[in-house]
């Protein structure tokens, strides 16, 4: 959480932080701010808000300034003032409320700094070091400023190694010492830094957005490590002062994928995206129609050598897990847990070198997720990551990784993610299946085939656009809601149901419908709007009966449904027919459908629909 951004070269520092933080913004919006460095010292800018305000506040700051550390050279004979050196920050609050005061960076002496992580320990530092007489602000981060300034005695790494050896918790700290103009330090634990250095100048951010409108060559700050950032330079040291080797990886999005491409949100934008998303995350990975991973370096005998399986993750991909696990049990008929990674490590977890875990997240950030791989691995457990963003802490902490190719996501509700995370899933279970000898080579590739369908049955689904959207605005009104479904029906729901109560603030509740007559059903009313999934041909008829309990409320209730088996049903219900697929893999235009909901009603009740109220779209605190 918290996008954080350094910038030292040739070009307009103010421009490329404020630029770079409207990328990373996505990672929380509570307020930004940047420092800008020249040989005068160092003047900070920052607001409560969005970029955008701080965007004006700089305007208004630097009006009528004569010399505006950071901008580039005049023709007046300021350039001596030119130094090009500035960092930045976007806020997603831990401690402190979201005030201009508690916006990054802080500075206290010499230090400016800005902070992604959180200090445990922060109240023990304040007394210990009495550092308390110093801060105007309620964070933690202002601290670590302080306990810096305190121990800076004119030599940046020095003072960097003591504070970080007094630090508990988790940081990626940026740091700029006023009279180090030009140069910029990063150090980190857990949160992430990538880095590069380029023909533009050398900078680092918490996430390759940011770096990918300049280059496609970049590499990850290790943890413990000193980063010195200067125009034409990257010097990397670990605490013992020895330097290091960078070591590059390329980026695999295309440099202006992250743009909104004309749409008017990012979430739209990526649901348009699934079907060639999926198409990139298949492609290589099938060949004579079978699935392989041979590219991605993923031995066989990880799928043929384990006895159970584990899938690890967070909200949609859990989500994405949860299929996962019907899609074992239906046809591999193995045992599959499915953890919530934030609960993971207290619940006792029976892993052993005889498990598989597969760890699925967009980011590859997420904390809990990256605590609970660790943990596995230390209890002998193999673990295979399912991550879309490359180099990224829980791809390296895996023994394998397969990337989902989806590119850039940037709303921060997910959605190609999850799909191309079912594909993966998909292509999982097809390559267990042949090697346990499940199925037949040809069961195998017949499967394959109509996993191979899914990018056009998303985009006959992304056809009837208008007609959920009209769907969607019945729901505007609506203070709760339920959804409804049995089986693989009732996983999709999960969600569906998340994607509309984070991007519509409508309390909305997934159910299997077997369970509504066990309590919830108390709560239907004619207030009380209900969304059925019906995909699954041997369900239907159960499915049929508990949507007519809930209609017999009061419910209105509109239903997704596969289309061969709609029926004369569209003469008593709202429906929206969905192509046929085996039913197995109607998942994925359903999903694409829900996604495409929740989407509606968000932006016709004006939402900002790619950053909702107080989420973020890296979560790396616990
Ligand atoms: C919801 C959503 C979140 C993430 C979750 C895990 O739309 O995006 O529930 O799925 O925070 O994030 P990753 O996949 O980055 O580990």
């Amino acid at each position: 959480m918290c996008g954080i951004i350094g910038y030292t070269g040739s070009e307009d520092v103010k421009e490329i932080l404020l630029d770079a933080l409207e990328l990373l913004e996505y990672r929380g919006y509570d307020s930004a701010g940047i420092a800008l460095s020249d040989r005068a010292g160092v003047r900070m800018f920052k607001c409560a808000g969005r970029v955008s305000d701080l965007r004006n506040v700089c305007r208004r700051e630097t009006s009528g300034t004569e010399t505006v550390p950071g901008e580039p050279a005049r023709s007046d004979g300021s350039a001596e003032r030119r130094v090009q050196c500035g960092i930045g920050h976007t806020r997603w609050a831990t401690h402190g409320g979201v005030s201009d005061a508690n916006a990054h960076p802080h500075q206290v002496g010499k230090v400016t700094l800005v902070h992604n992580g959180i200090i445990e320990n922060y109240r023990e530092l304040i007394e210990d070091y009495d550092l308390g007489g110093s801060l105007v602000s309620d964070t933690d981060t202002e601290v670590v400023a302080a306990l810096l300034n305190r121990f800076y005695e004119g030599n940046p790494q020095e003072a960097i190694r003591k504070t970080v050896s007094r630090l508990r918790g988790t940081f990626a700290l940026v740091v700029m010492f006023e009279d180090h103009c030009g140069a910029i330090y990063t150090t980190r634990n857990v949160s992430p830094v990538v880095a590069t250095l380029c023909e533009q100048g050398a900078m680092l951010a918490s996430d390759l957005t940011a770096l990918c409108r300049f280059t496609g060559r970049y590499f990850v700050v290790p943890e413990y490590h000193i980063l010195e950032l200067r125009e034409d330079a990257v010097r990397l040291t670990d605490f013992d002062g020895n330097e290091t080797e960078p070591e590059y990886f390329t980026v695999n999005w295309e440099l202006n994928s992250a743009g909104k491409n004309g749409y008017p949100f990012y979430m739209e934008k990526e649901i348009m995206e699934q079907p060639q998303a999926i198409a990139d995350t298949m492609e290589e990975r099938v060949r004579g129609g079978l699935p392989d991973f041979s590219a991605d370096g993923v031995p066989d005998t990880l799928f043929t050598d384990c006895e159970r399986i584990c899938v690890i993750a967070c909200g949609t991909a859990r989500h994405a897990g949860l299929v996962a696990q019907a899609l074992v049990k239906s046809i591999l008929h193995m045992h599959i847990e499915v953890e919530m990674a934030s609960e993971f490590m207290y619940s006792d977890p029976v892993i052993d070198e005889k498990t598989l875990v597969l760890a699925v997240s967009q980011s590859g950030e997420t904390i809990d997720t990256l605590e609970a791989v660790k943990y596995a691995r230390r209890r002998g457990a193999k673990c295979l990551s399912i991550i879309n963003v490359r180099g990224s802490s829980i791809a390296r902490e895996s023994d394998y990784v397969l990337y989902t190719n989806a590119g850039p996501e940037i709303a921060v509700a997910s959605t190609k993610a999850y799909t191309t995370q079912l594909v993966i899933f998909y292509l999982i279970v097809a390559r267990m299946a042949l090697l346990r000898g499940v199925f037949t080579t040809e069961e195998t590739q017949s499967y394959i085939r109509e996993l191979q369908r899914t990018p056009d049955t998303i985009k006959e689904v992304l056809g009837k656009r208008r007609d959920i959207h009209v769907v969607a605005g019945k729901l505007l009104a609506a203070k709760d809601l339920f959804m409804v479904g049995r089986g693989l029906d009732y996983s999709i729901l999960l969600e569906g149901s998340l994607k509309l109560k984070e991007v519509s603030y409508i309390h909305s509740e997934a159910y299997a419908s077997g369970e509504l007559k066990h309590g919830p059903i108390a709560l239907i009313t004619q207030d009380t709007p209900v969304v059925a999934a019906v995909t699954q041909e041997k369900l239907m008829s159960k499915e049929l009966s508990n949507i007519r309990e809930v209609r017999s409320r009061g419910a209105d209730v509109v239903i997704f449904i596969k289309e061969s088996i709609a029926g004369n049903l569209a003469e008593e219900y709202e429906l929206i027919t969905l192509p046929d697929m085996r039913d197995e893999f109607m998942v994925m235009p359903a999903s694409a459908a829900l996604q495409l909901l929740a989407y509606y009603v968000s932006s016709d009740k004006g939402f900002d629909v790619d950053k909702p109220r107080n989420l973020a779209k890296v979560v790396t605190v616990e």
